[in-house]
């Protein structure tokens, strides 16, 4: 499996022939790393309805067909736009037949573009070929990330680090200690000046403290996983 990061707090998860999306913002993204007219997408999720994470999921979703994964509220908002959708929420299941995704929380909002308001904010859970992937979406540390850690032998996690709206470096370091992936990667930082954050200096903290590697990634480098 093939994890692409598309800058902010955008991922291609690339297995066996599928392309999944997670939080697609790349029109307008300063650090986009793809097209959003030519990205392929078999399913796309989606973490809250902030324009920086739902981004381009619903124009992506009538283009190839692939249906936008998220919660009720922000699934049925993109469902009157057009898109298709699977829905779900938080402490459940969506399985399919080329991954499984479990809904955790996150303590942020979720509000659109336009002003509405969708409900809750979430992270997710994917699981691929086996792997376990942690997207945190936006969210301050809470201690029952431990609780996630628990459940799953995270192979990956994707943690937000610059701050400002989300976790700063050292709450994404204390995260990190609870949910105990094997690979951390930072995300959702120096997109704008008020994220601004040095992914080198959480890289260091992970290494000093022994919990996990921390992979840092440009926007358009790939892992494999
Ligand atoms: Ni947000
Ligand atoms: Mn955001």
């Amino acid at each position: 499996m093939r994890v692409t990061y598309l800058g902010h707090s955008a991922f291609q998860v690339e297995t066996h022939g599928k392309s999944i999306l997670i939080d697609p913002y790349l029109e307008g993204n300063p650090k986009a790393a793809a097209d959003p007219k030519k990205i392929d997408a078999h399913l796309i999720l989606v973490t809250h309805a902030h324009g920086d994470h739902l981004g381009d999921a619903i124009t992506i979703s009538k283009r190839t067909g692939a249906p936008v994964m998220a919660v009720y509220e922000v699934a049925n908002y993109c469902e009157q736009q057009g898109a298709r959708t699977i829905d779900g929420h938080i402490g459940g299941v969506n399985k399919l037949p080329f991954c499984e995704v479990k809904y955790f929380p996150a303590f942020h909002g979720s509000t659109t573009n336009d002003g509405v308001s969708l409900g809750m904010p979430c992270s997710y859970v994917l699981t691929v070929e086996g792997k376990h992937i942690f997207h945190a979406g936006d969210t301050s540390l809470f201690g029952d990330m431990s609780l996630i850690g628990d459940e799953f032998a995270l192979d990956m996690a994707l943690l937000p680090i610059g701050g400002h709206y989300t976790m700063g470096i050292d709450d994404a370091v204390r995260a990190q200690r609870r949910l105990r992936a094997k690979v951390v990667v930072p995300m959702h930082y120096s997109t704008w000046e008020s994220i601004n954050a040095d992914p080198q200096e959480f890289e260091a903290k992970i290494a000093s403290q022994g919990i996990g590697r921390c992979q840092v990634l440009r926007p358009g480098e790939r892992f494999e996983l």
